[in-house]
Formats: C-alpha cells, structure tokens, sequence
C-alpha cells in the first residue's frame, strides 16, 4: 500500500524502454519534497537508452532485464518481479515500457502498477495508440493513465487527458502533442497516489483514503 501521510515519500520504481522523457518529468517533480515522492529505481527492457541515462545523471540506480537473455518470458517476469521487489517500491510506474508484465509480476504488485497510454483508452490500446488514432480519423485523442491488469491497457483508468488531432498531423507530431499533455497528467495523478493514497471500486479509481 502506499504509505501512510507523514511517514516519507512514497517509493517510486519506474520501468522504460526508450527516451524517458515521462520519467525525466516525474523526475524533475520529485526533486521538491512537497510532491511526496521519490524514484528510488528505472529500469529498462534494453541497455543504452536515453531513459536509463537520465537516472544516471541523478546517480539513482539502474536495472536491465532483457527478454533475450532468458530462457522463457515466464523467466523474464520473475526477473523483473525480483529486481523490482529489492527496492520496495509502493507503486511502480511503466513510462514508455513497451512489454508486458506478466502474472509473476502482477501477484506480486497487484494494483500499484500504473501505465501511461497515449490515446484515450479504451479506444487504441496497444503499441501504436497515435497512429491507430490517426489512422481512424478521430478529432480529439490523448492520454490514459491506467492501473495495469492481466489484459493490454484494460485496467481502472486513473487519469485522462484529451488533445486535438490537428489538420495535417502526422504520428510523430501527433505523439508529440500527447506527450507534452501526458508528461502533465502522469505527474499530476501518481502525485496526488503518492499524497492522498487511492481507492479502487467497481473499476473507478478515487484518490484519497
Ligand atoms: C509515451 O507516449 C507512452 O505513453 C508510450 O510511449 C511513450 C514513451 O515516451 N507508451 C506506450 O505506447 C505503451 N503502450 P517517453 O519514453 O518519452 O516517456
């Protein structure tokens, strides 16, 4: 559970797989103690990226667990449920981590693992949430902030921000405009976990005790 007011700030261990700037968000939060939260962890499904670089800029440390080095993705997940663990974290963030987690993990954490999405759940779940958005025609698409469930991007939603698809986007500026909205929600909603604890009741997610 996440702790309890006034007896530290809750412990944050985020999981990413590519530029990070999700996390360099919640970052730069973290840095006033007022948010009431740490990141105590990143870990990565791959080395050399920008992610794990900006932890180790903060000399916060690092972790790389990679599919190919395990015999089954069974193996892979307890992996990443062991490593986690080592860090007690009271929620686990997925910034831009582009696996799934798997039933191992889950037990272990069960809802305190959110995930950010960048479309407007529950329309275009999985990898290319702008693109599909794109691609379908829509007007307004955004972010979806999401405690993870066994299905792909099906859990309680948390947090929402909408974004208009403007004319003569393409998915990359699009992807842009949502994550500049994204980095926004996901420091707002995993504060206000962090400070005010949450609740979850017939899949609608409350912040307070
Ligand atoms: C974010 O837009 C996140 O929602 C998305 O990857 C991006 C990571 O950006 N995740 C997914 O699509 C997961 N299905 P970042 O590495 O700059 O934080």
């Amino acid at each position: 559970m996440l702790p309890a007011t006034g007896s530290g700030p809750a412990r944050l261990v985020v999981l990413v797989s590519g530029s990070g700037t999700n996390l360099q968000a919640l970052l730069d939060a973290c840095a006033d103690p007022a948010y009431g939260a740490q990141v105590v962890a990143v870990g990565a499904d791959r080395d050399g990226i920008e992610g794990l670089a900006r932890a180790e800029r903060l000399a916060i440390p690092t972790f790389v667990r990679e599919v190919s080095s395990f015999e089954t993705r069974e193996g892979w997940d307890r992996a990443v449920r062991d490593i986690v663990m080592r860090f007690d974290p009271d929620l686990v963030v997925l910034a831009g981590f582009m696996k799934l987690v798997g039933d191992d993990f889950l037990d272990e954490f069960a809802g305190r693992v959110v995930n950010t999405h960048p479309a407007l759940l529950p329309s275009f779940p999985g990898m290319h949430g702008p693109a599909d958005a794109l691609a379908h025609g829509v007007k307004v698409t955004g972010a979806t902030l999401f405690l993870v469930d066994a299905g792909v991007d099906t859990g309680p939603i948390v947090a929402q921000t909408a974004v208009p698809v403007e004319p003569g986007d393409t998915v990359e500026s699009l992807h842009e405009r949502i994550k500049v909205a994204e980095r926004a929600m996901l420091v707002d909603a995993v504060g206000r976990m962090a400070r005010d604890g949450f609740t979850v009741e017939d899949r609608k997610v409350r912040f307070g005790r």
